[in-house]
Order: structure tokens, then sequence, then C-alpha cells
């Protein structure tokens, strides 16, 4: 899978492969990443890539040139690729988007800046747009890294344990149950007594039951989702 970033600020997006899982998923060629700067694209003599809104309004917008020429460059060169807007304006972002774009070959992510980007430029080139949650960021970069994050440990082979992926939260509905790790005891609190008898079908029970707890506790919303089907 090849994740394009285009954005006006690279660095800000380069650290996070720099490390643990997706650095490691890059040397293992499982995922690549590249940028475009819409800045490289201007044809505007002070380089510009902002201007004031239309018919009023405070601040400014990502302007339409520059996008469009770093997006038709990058459908020139990869006619497939699939292009994602980042905006608070749009669906939340879930599991199961993650699940389905990482049997993509390419995503692009594009990532406003300022007071967002010209409406032009959305209705010409997004396949999908998506928020990553109700508030409003500086700016779509880390709601881009937050989409690949999610996408790539869904991709064969990125995570060391694919096993993870089956019982993790939003796989079924309900949040994970708690986990515990050794040791068995620290300063006084001990785990669950249940899961140390090693008696594997109590625990998946137990497990249930408190994934249950959990969900009807913190997200209510899944609960009522996740326990409609049993009814
Ligand atoms: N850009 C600014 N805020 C955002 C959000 N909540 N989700 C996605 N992109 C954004």
């Amino acid at each position: 899978m090849l994740f394009s970033f285009v954005t006006l600020f690279p660095n800000l997006i380069k650290g996070y492969f720099s490390e643990s899982i997706l650095k490691r998923a890059i040397e293992d060629d499982k995922i690549s990443i590249d940028f475009y700067n819409p800045r490289d694209f201007t044809t505007d003599k002070h380089n510009r890539v902002d201007a004031p809104m239309i018919g009023g309004g405070a601040g400014m917008l990502m302007t339409v040139q520059p996008l469009f020429d770093t997006l038709d460059k990058l459908k020139v060169d990869s006619p497939e690729a699939h292009v994602i807007f980042l905006s608070p304006v749009a669906k939340t972002f879930t599991q199961n988007d993650a699940k389905r774009l990482a049997k993509k070959e390419h995503i692009v992510f594009v990532s406003g800046r300022y007071e967002g980007i010209d409406e032009r430029v959305i209705e010409a080139h997004a396949d999908e747009l998506f928020s990553i949650g109700d508030y409003v960021l500086t700016g779509g970069e880390l709601a881009s890294m937050v989409l690949c994050d999610s996408i790539s440990r869904n991709i064969d082979e990125v995570l060391g344990n694919s096993d993870s992926l089956s019982v993790e939260s939003f796989e079924n509905t309900l949040l994970e149950a708690p986990s515990f790790a050794k040791p068995k005891c620290y300063d006084g609190n001990e785990v669950v007594s249940e899961f140390l008898k090693g008696n594997h079908s109590r625990i998946t029970d137990l497990k249930r039951g408190l994934a249950l707890y959990k969900t009807k506790y913190f997200r209510p919303d899944l609960y009522k989702k996740g326990t409609k089907d049993e009814k």
C-alpha cells in the first residue's frame, strides 16, 4: 500500500513513521509513504497557496490552482489512487472504514490548513471525506496520520500478532475486555482472581461479561447496538 500525503507541512507527519510499527512496516515493504507539497506547484510569484474567502468570512482558504495541479499530477501518475480529504465537516472515520480501505493499493490524504479548502477542489477530486471527531484541529495532518495508522494495522503482516486484530475493541461492536499482564500483584492490586485459575472457557465468559459492562458504562450507544441482535 502506498500512502501519499498532500500537505503544506510534511515534516509534521514524517516523524510518526520514524519509530515503532509503522517504521517496521516501511522497512518490510508492507507500506510506503510519499509527500506532495502544494507550495511546490503554485504558479503565484510570491509562492502563495492561500487566498481570502469570496463573499466574506474571516481567514484564508487553501486556494484552487496549487491543489488542482498537485492532484492532477498525482492522478496522472496513479489513476487508481483513492483520494481522501480530511475535514471536520465530514462523516466520522470508523474501524469498518479502516478495514475496507486497507484493501486499496494507493491512498492519498489531502490535509487542509487555514480555514479549509476551496470547495471546488473537493468536488473535483475527493473520493471520500472523513472527520476524526467533532472538534476542530489546526489542520488535517493529525487526522491523516490517524487514518493512516488505523488503516495500516489492518494490512496483512503489519502487526506482529494478527490475532490481536480479531479480539480488539470495535471488531464485534463491544469494547475490548480489561486485560492484565504480569505481575499478578502490584502494590497490593491483584488481577481478577478468576483469570489466574487457567479455566479458559470461564475466562472467555468472564471477559465477555466485563466487555459488556465496560461498553455499557463508557459507550451506551455501542452497547445498544451490540446487544440489539441478541434479543
Ligand atoms: N481538520 C480539522 N479538524 C479536523 C477533524 N476533526 N477531522 C479531520 N480533519 C480535520
